[in-house]
């Protein structure tokens, strides 16, 4: 477990200064370069919640469209993309959010999701959380439940994770 763990953590890359000075870059790239290190970070998750009768997992574009579909395959989910806007060809329910600067948008299709769905959350990183707020708004606005959100990455400084309330986060780092 622990040397499962261990090589995820050292497959990020850490990059300064990105996007902006004072940014610590926290790339995901380099893990999905080292094949043994995405295959267990995806069975973790697996492992967890095979017997959790996980419905729907709902990905956050866009990491969360790499780690959730392997994940949402191997439980036997449907997978359910929550997109940045004008993406989504149907019609959607959207929720704002704020962002470091000025805001962004979420948006799900109407009926990608049923009121009686037991829902996993899935992206590569919280920070803030206010992603991981919106993509719960959106699901919990559609009547279903949330029952965890996961991340490859949690940045614990940022608190992101007191935002999400009630609501369980299972990450496997902290950066
Ligand atoms: C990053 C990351 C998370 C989000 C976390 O995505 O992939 O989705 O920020 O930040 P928060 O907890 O402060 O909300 P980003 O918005 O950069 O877009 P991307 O995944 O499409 O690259
Ligand atoms: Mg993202």
């Amino acid at each position: 477990e622990q040397t499962r763990i261990k090589r995820i953590a050292s497959s990020i890359r850490v990059i300064p200064d990105f996007p902006k000075p004072g940014v610590m870059f926290q790339d995901i790239t380099t893990l999905l370069l080292d094949p043994k290190a995405f295959r267990d970070t995806v069975e973790l998750f697996v492992e967890r919640y095979r017997d959790m009768r996980i419905s729907v997992v709902a990905g956050v574009e866009a990491r969360g469209f790499i780690f959730g579909p392997p994940i949402a395959l191997s439980i036997g989910a449907k997978f359910v993309p929550l997109r940045k806007p004008k993406k989504l060809p149907g019609e959607v329910i959207s929720e704002e959010y704020s962002l470091e600067y000025g805001t962004d948008t979420m948006e799900m299709h109407v009926g990608a999701v049923q009121f009686n769905d037991r829902v996993l959350v899935i992206d590569d990183l919280i920070a803030t959380g206010g992603t991981l707020c919106a993509a719960i708004k959106l699901i919990e606005r559609a009547g279903a439940e949330v029952i965890e959100c996961a991340c490859v990455i949690e940045l614990p400084e940022l608190k992101g994770r007191e935002r999400l309330g009630d609501r369980p986060l299972f990450v496997l780092v902290k950066g």
